[in-house]
């Protein structure tokens, strides 16, 4: 077996066997296929797909090119959720209290943001003290004690998607729906729980921008993971807008607070209602409507709040900000951007709205950047609001004030104001699995 051959069948539309993806995910891993021919590779996948086969059987040995973790002394009940990327996306910390409030065990592992998404290990570390590395002994002690920990993903997790997403990155390869789903339910697997609710973005600030690119993306997750013996559910939610009217990491910590405490922002409540239901009802096989009961009721008894705070003490984080927000600090600078002109606001381009935090310190452009924990915008408005010339549509935080013009022009573009409402768009297009 060689990989010119490999290239060749793939470049003609053949099917590989699961021998040949056994074969090239150890010649990623171990380093014996050089770039240039996994490149190739790469680029004939992206133009004649992979059936569901193949890609069940890539993610399979993509999986175990690394750690695999063995969830199974934390009990039947374990359950994790996984977003597709998106900005403002402060779901996880909602959610996985949320659902270790109902009786999920949420032993979670997270990424970091890049570009113009944000990463939930991020936003952790904005909370004073949190430790996003801890031992393992110490991770499964503190799921086991209280039923929930997020940590930052070990180094070796999946490492030959690891090796294949930076190509990918670099190839003009990563936007391949085979691709996608095996690079990200190899993590999720890896991961370890039984059961995985994924939230697939679709709109402007998402990898998928249409609908029917999104449900494919999720069909494909939901098969992969089902033929490997996970309980597996998508739900496939809007990104047209950013979730919530927080972007930037501390900014975002805020918000999950306020509705952990009840109130917020009601789609962002909307749709953590809908992850956490998921997670308890797949896991505990129980029907949709009792668990969605029983997850309103733990979230309005304040039930989430307290597994909240217990699990930021737990990672050594400073809890002051639990009861109150002003203890996460703010930014050195604040600027408000008013409207130009009266109407309502018609059109956010979520993706440039994320890119304008970014300018202004909330994101990195490269994977080596420092975040400003505080920096960021807080949206006054959403997309179907009505806004009068001089009102405030976002306020702005960064360490320098230097960093405001260059963000506020890409913001301005990022948004359409117009004299005819619009219809407002669903918050969750569809679910697809078992
Ligand atoms: N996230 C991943 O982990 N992999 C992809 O290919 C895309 C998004």
């Amino acid at each position: 077996m060689n990989m010119y051959d490999l290239i060749c069948a793939k470049r003609r539309g053949a099917a590989h066997s699961d021998d040949e993806l056994a074969f090239l995910v150890a010649g990623v891993t171990d380093g014996s296929i050089p770039d240039y021919q996994l490149s190739a590779w790469l680029m004939a996948v992206c133009l004649c797909g992979m059936d569901a086969r193949e890609t069940a059987s890539l993610t399979a040995h993509m999986a175990a090119s690394g750690d695999q973790i063995d969830l199974s002394p934390l009990g039947d009940y374990t359950a994790d959720k996984h977003s597709t990327g998106g900005v403002g996306d402060k779901t996880t910390l909602i959610v996985a209290p949320l659902a270790a409030a109902l009786g999920c065990t949420v032993a979670k592992m997270s990424g970091r943001g890049l570009g113009h998404t944000g990463g939930t290990i991020d936003k952790l570390e904005s909370i004073p003290g949190y430790r996003t590395e801890i031992t393992p002994e110490e991770f499964f002690a503190q799921v086991s004690r209280i039923g929930v920990s997020v940590v930052g993903q070990t180094g070796n997790l999946a490492p030959a998607d690891k090796k294949l997403y930076a190509l990918r990155d670099v190839t003009a390869t990563i936007d391949s729906i085979p691709l996608i789903a095996s690079s990200i339910m190899s993590k999720k697997l890896a991961a370890g729980a039984k059961s995985i609710v994924l939230d697939v973005k679709i709109g402007s600030g998402a990898f998928m921008k249409t609908r029917e690119e999104g449900e494919a993306l999720a069909r494909a997750m939901v098969e992969i993971g089902q033929n490997c013996g996970r309980n597996v559910r998508a739900l496939v939610t809007n990104m047209d807008i950013p979730l919530g009217y927080a972007i930037g990491n501390a900014l975002e910590v805020a918000e999950a607070l306020e509705v952990l405490h009840g109130g917020g922002c009601s789609a962002l409540r909307e749709i953590c209602l809908a992850l956490a239901t998921n997670m308890y009802s797949l896991s505990h096989n129980i029907p949709p409507e009792e668990a969605m009961a029983r997850a309103t009721a733990a979230l309005d008894s304040g039930a989430a709040l307290e597994v909240f705070r217990t699990w930021i003490a737990a990672q050594g984080g400073d809890t002051a900000c639990v009861d109150d927000i002003a203890a996460l600090g703010t930014a050195a600078c604040v600027h408000t951007l008013c409207a130009p002109k009266d109407g309502y606001l018609t059109h956010m381009d979520a993706e440039r709205i994320g890119r304008a935090a970014m300018l202004l310190g909330a994101g990195r452009a490269t994977k080596t950047d420092t975040i400003d924990p505080h920096a960021g915008i807080r949206l006054a408005v959403r997309t179907g609001d009505r806004i009068a010339s001089g009102e405030p549509l976002a306020q702005f935080y960064a360490a320098d004030a230097a960093k405001f013009a260059a963000a506020e022009q890409v913001f301005l573009e990022a948004i359409t104001i117009g004299q005819e409402k619009p219809e407002r768009a669903p918050l969750i297009y569809t679910t697809i699995g078992n």
